[in-house]
């Protein structure tokens, strides 16, 4: 069984996140997904649209994704991977070399992103729509 972990705000959930979950389970048995927590992105300077628990809901509905568990610091990764029992982490090319430090317990790998997309442009787009 080859469990495959990956984490990210998965902010209103759109096809560059399908296209990587679906990579994902490509890659092994079982994809576990660490999803970060509201306060976690403030922690960051991101806000999100989607509260915590719905972008659960909706990874949890994909079905690419077979688990979920919140993302609420930095330092969690390695307990996670062990836990989890992960055999492949795997990040976007986005975080590309920011995750190499994992490698002595699991393969690291980076997927390239689908490019044109990601959850701040839909608020962009939104944002800059007409009003009805
Ligand atoms: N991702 C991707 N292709 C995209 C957007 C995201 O492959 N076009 C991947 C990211 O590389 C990451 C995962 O999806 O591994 C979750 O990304 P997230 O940060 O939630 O998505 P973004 O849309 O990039 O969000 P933001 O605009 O807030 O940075």
């Amino acid at each position: 069984m080859t469990t495959v972990i990956t984490y990210g705000t998965f902010d209103l959930f759109h096809v560059g996140h399908v296209r990587l979950l679906k990579r994902l389970a490509d890659l092994g048995d079982r994809v576990v997904v660490g999803c970060s927590t509201d306060e976690f992105n403030r922690i960051k300077g991101k806000s999100v649209a989607i509260p915590y628990d719905q972008r659960v809901e909706i990874l949890l509905a994909c079905r690419f994704v077979n688990h979920v568990f919140p993302e609420s610091n930095w330092e969690q990764k390695r307990e996670d991977v062990l836990r989890e029992g992960a055999n492949i982490f795997a990040m976007g090319d986005d975080w590309a070399g920011k995750f190499d430090f994992l490698s002595d317990i699991v393969k690291v790998v980076y997927l390239r992103r689908t490019e044109g997309i990601s959850s701040t442009q839909v608020k962009v787009t939104v944002r800059e729509s007409p009003k009805q």
